[in-house]
């Protein structure tokens, strides 16, 4: 399941975040990504503790929190310290791989990384190619958004960032670990949740949408881990 959110930052938010990308210490992108990846890696990105990297990632992390439907769909457990990057001049890319499988914090506890997010920073007619591609069962799908728009769609996923040939793309990712392991659980209770919300705005609260909702939770209750 890939599903796309709109407006994760606002308009002052994504202003400032430009302002603090003007000044920031690139670093090799390399030196974060497992050893399948690293030979594909071709970008530079901040290092964790930077004040831009650090007001970013609590943006947008506040910004998620602020959309039930994201909360619906990756029923979040664990995330791993997004990460921001950049493409353009002669580090335009990042070749098809899979994440890792697993990512260690700092602290030592382990995030699986069930679900991947990227957050888009800057607007697509800002560069040329750079589309986020992702191959699935549906196909092989492009993605490139507005700047303060995300998209969500399953770690299991091979995926590459197309060579930016103009411009420079700026991005935020990060992975999930959720509850709910399998994608296709967690698409069931998003389809579920989403089609009660559409039921109550339509007839308001009755006994069938009362009894629809004991079913999501029960369900959630089988399959999540907490
Ligand atoms: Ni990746």
């Amino acid at each position: 399941m890939m599903l796309t959110f709109e407006n994760v930052l606002d308009t002052g938010e994504l202003a400032e975040i430009r302002r603090l990308l003007a000044s920031a210490p690139w670093a090799d992108g390399a030196l974060s990504a497992g050893g399948q990846a690293r030979a594909v890696k071709n970008n530079v990105q901040l290092p964790h503790d930077c004040a831009a990297a650090e007001f970013i990632r609590a943006r947008i992390l506040a910004g998620l929190d602020r959309i039930p439907r994201f909360f619906s769909a990756a029923l979040p457990l664990r995330v791993f310290t997004p990460r921001v990057n950049r493409y353009g001049d002669d580090r335009n890319f990042y070749g098809a791989h899979i994440d890792n499988a697993i990512r260690v914090l700092p602290d030592g506890q382990r995030v699986r990384t069930d679900l991947s997010c990227t957050v888009f920073l800057n607007e697509p007619d800002e560069y040329d190619g750079g589309e986020l591609t992702i191959h699935d069962s549906f196909g092989v799908h492009g993605v490139k958004l507005p700047a303060g728009h995300a998209v969500l769609y399953p770690g299991t996923s091979l995926h590459e960032v197309r060579p930016v040939t103009r411009g420079a793309r700026l991005a935020c990712f990060f992975w999930i670990e959720s509850m709910v392991r399998g994608d296709d659980q967690r698409r069931l209770l998003y389809e579920l949740d989403m089609n009660l919300l559409r039921l109550r705005e339509r007839h308001g609260e009755t006994p069938e949408t009362t009894a629809l909702t004991g079913v999501y939770h029960n369900l959630l209750r089988q399959w999540a881990s907490t």
